[in-house]
């Protein structure tokens, strides 16, 4: 495109578009992406940025998946949207049946949704409508973790009212205990008194009141790559479940092999009772979010009466364009292939910060699966602490997105390891 082009998406751009989490008066003109293929992105003026967090970690396999792309076309040509209300089609119950595969346990009812929000809202909703039919009323009340981040719906900010991000908002939010969280990195001594002492705090707070426990497993994303060990998120289970309340795994963004196996919470050998995914659900294609309950859980909403039923629903649910980006993206999650990458990904992440770890311990140098992550320090999601690496890996032609002071890389599995490793070369010199 030629400059003047791109000067003109650009005022059209300033004059129409509000874009999410970005100061308008402060913030650069932004880029004008053209293409994105594989692990990069191109922008309008021919430059290449290899995208370092799976543009909002959506993006699984890498951009213009040719076989996502292909099942989309298809399907496109074939039926873009029914009502879901009143048809099923294959694209769904295909989807359902691999997800229920894939999922641990008799994880096997999904209820389609929009987004990582609409996963989570649901959720919550089903969690406290449960309790009202099989007689426990009086179980009203969500309890989160601190830092959690589940969305920007109202019950999924509510239970993530600490994660710092929804003070305009907190006069409409419904009052959420909170619990700490553990957090934890490489050569982290303390871990275990802080898991005691976050496990306390869970059982203070687990009265005959709590309808459910809603946690990220493993890793708080936005709250910044903030990681626990897979024995806590065991201990929360078995708590949560001794309490009689049920327990609710956001993993929005740590599903689909993040975290190494398919999902985080195999790593700890625990099954929730409900699970909210989205964002790599479709691999990168379509906006989906899928919340699946296990079968026994699902049975207090069958009865003879609508009022039983669960009374909630999107126009776009079960979009059939989503499923079949979801089947194809699926299709090559449990392919061998895909397993490859994701081990190359997660040794390069392990070896990088092991390393890291023991030349730089105030970093906070850690990794899990695919993910590996440092803290410059202390801070929040405003505070411009990354903004200059950004900029540095930026000039480089790569796309870092750090959460305030966490800098993280979290790539689409067909980033190569030379690639990965490139990005810690780059971020190691940056710091000197
Ligand atoms: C763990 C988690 N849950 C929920 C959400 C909300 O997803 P969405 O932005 O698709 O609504 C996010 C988004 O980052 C997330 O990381």
């Amino acid at each position: 495109m030629t400059p003047e082009s791109i000067g003109a998406i650009q005022a059209l751009d300033s004059r129409h578009i509000w874009h999410p989490f970005c100061q308008a008066e402060t913030g650069p003109a932004l880029p004008v992406a053209v293409r994105a293929q594989g692990a990069w992105i191109e922008t309008a003026d021919g430059k290449r940025v290899t995208d370092l967090a799976s543009s909002w970690w959506v993006n699984l396999h890498g951009h213009g998946e040719p076989s996502i792309a292909a099942a989309v076309a298809r399907q496109a040509a074939e039926m873009e949207q029914v009502i879901f209300a009143d048809f099923t089609h294959e694209p769904a119950a295909r989807l359902a049946a691999g997800l229920a595969r894939a999922l641990p346990g008799d994880l096997d009812k999904v209820f389609y949704s929009d987004n990582g929000s609409t996963a989570v809202e649901v959720a919550l909703k089903m969690a406290l409508q449960y309790f009202q039919l099989v007689g426990q009323p009086g179980r009203k009340r969500l309890v989160g973790f601190e830092k959690g981040y589940h969305g920007d719906t109202v019950g999924a900010m509510s239970v993530g009212h600490s994660s710092g991000f929804f003070r305009a908002w907190s006069g409409m939010l419904f009052p959420v205990d909170t619990v700490p969280f553990p957090a934890t990195w490489e050569g982290d001594d303390a871990v275990e008194a802080k898991e005691q002492r976050a496990l306390a705090a869970l059982d203070a707070t687990l009265a005959d009141d709590v309808a459910a426990v809603i946690l990220e497993p493993l890793i708080q994303g936005a709250g910044g790559m903030r990681m626990c060990r897979p024995q806590f998120l065991r201990a929360v289970a078995e708590h949560v479940r001794a309490a009689g309340a049920l327990l609710i795994l956001d993993e929005v963004m740590t599903g689909f092999g993040r975290t190494g196996p398919l999902f985080a919470c195999e790593q700890a050998d625990v099954v929730p009772d409900l699970i909210c995914l989205s964002k790599g659900l479709t691999g990168g294609f379509l906006p989906m979010g899928a919340t699946v309950a296990r079968d026994g859980f699902c049975q207090a909403f069958i009865g003879q009466t609508l009022d039983r039923a669960f009374l909630h629903g999107h126009s776009y649910t079960a979009n059939p364009l989503g499923c079949a980006a979801g089947l194809a993206s699926l299709t090559l999650l449990t392919g061998d292939e895909c397993t490859l990458r994701r081990r190359a990904l997660e040794t390069v992440q392990t070896e990088r910060v092991g390393d890291l770890a023991r030349r730089r311990p105030e970093l906070h140098a850690r990794a899990c699966g695919t993910i590996g992550g440092i803290d410059l320090g202390q801070g929040s999601y405003g505070d411009g602490s990354g903004n200059a690496l950004k900029q540095k890996f930026w000039d480089e032609g790569m796309l870092l997105r750090p959460i305030g002071p966490a800098i993280y890389f979290l790539p689409p599995y067909c980033l190569t390891a030379e690639e990965l490793h490139k990005a810690w070369d780059l971020l190691e010199s940056a710091l000197g």
